[in-house]
């Protein structure tokens, strides 16, 4: 396995890639969820290369950039393992070399980008996008791997590939969670023990929500009311319902209903998101 931190040996080592390319960009910490995505990448393509950058510019004025939790040395074991050609891992002036005021950014449309996590992070999607069409055009990736986790980011980015051409198979992964159902995130190492008993009320609002909809007569309020009670410890930012293939809200839910939360806990204000196909 080989890592890199400069463009032009990436160029070069993409260059002598023989067969397809899966491309799973990450920012680190990695864990079982992003190992998921390395092992479905893995099966599907000759060469897996996995990119690890904290990428500034997809962080909000307060948000954690600083403390982003950054594991390299474990990063590089894990990629080793699962069988990993190329771990990129640049430094923001690797990525960025101009002027950070004065880039070319793409940015998607208001009407996916003004609801959901883009509302409360102005921005942040513009610098999603923008750094993952600079990783597929390095990568030239065949496919690229993405979680379901976050199901908006996904969409955005099925929608750029599609907006804007580009030559790429974006493939969707299931959200992988631990035993007790609290979905994997690099920001759960932020978690106190006792916080961590009150996140798992955010799965737990999701999969009762499932439950009350295949039971037929729950109503998109009845669940709403369970969930804001079962997260009265938290600080919800969010309990949305959107049309899956769409993204659009939803009135009234239905088989299509994807089941959106944004919450923070008490404690370290960490911010968690989910969600579950009702
Ligand atoms: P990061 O949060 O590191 O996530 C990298 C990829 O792993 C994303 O596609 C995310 O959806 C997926 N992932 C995270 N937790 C998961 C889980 N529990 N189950 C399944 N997949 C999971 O998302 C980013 O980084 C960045 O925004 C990035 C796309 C790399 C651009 O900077």
């Amino acid at each position: 396995m080989k890592i890199i931190n400069n463009i032009k040996d990436l160029k070069e080592e993409i260059k002598n890639l023989k067969g397809t390319i899966g491309l799973v960009p990450t920012m680190g910490a990695l864990h079982d969820g992003h190992k998921s995505l390395i092992d479905k990448a893995a099966k599907e393509n000759d060469n897996v290369v996995v990119s690890i950058f904290v990428n500034p510019i997809q962080f909000g004025a307060n948000e954690d950039l600083d403390k982003y939790p950054r594991t390299p040395e474990n990063d590089y074991k894990l990629c080793e393992n699962a069988g990993v050609k190329i771990v990129f891992a640049p430094t923001p002036d690797v990525m960025y070399s101009q002027d950070k005021n004065n880039l070319t950014l793409i940015c998607p449309p208001y009407s996916v980008v003004d609801k959901l996590c883009g509302k409360s992070r102005p921005g942040h999607f513009d610098g999603v996008c923008s750094v993952v069409a600079k990783l597929f055009n390095l990568s030239k990736a065949t496919r690229a791997y993405f979680g379901q986790k976050d199901y908006q980011q996904l969409f955005i980015i099925q929608k750029m590939v599609k907006d804007l051409n580009f030559d790429i198979e974006i493939v969707p992964c299931p959200i992988v969670r631990e035993n007790d159902n609290l979905a994997l995130s690099s920001r759960n190492r932020y978690l106190k023990d006792s916080e961590r008993k009150i996140a798992l009320n955010i799965s737990k609002s999701l999969f009762e929500a499932k439950k009350l909809f295949e039971s037929g007569t729950a109503t998109k309020r009845a669940i709403i009311d369970n969930s804001l009670k079962l997260m009265e410890e938290l600080d919800v930012e969010y309990i949305e319902f959107v049309d899956v293939n769409t993204f659009e809200f939803q009135d009234e839910i239905d088989e299509n209903t994807l089941m959106l939360i944004a919450a923070r806990t008490p404690e370290t204000n960490t911010r968690l998101i989910d969600n579950i196909k009702l």
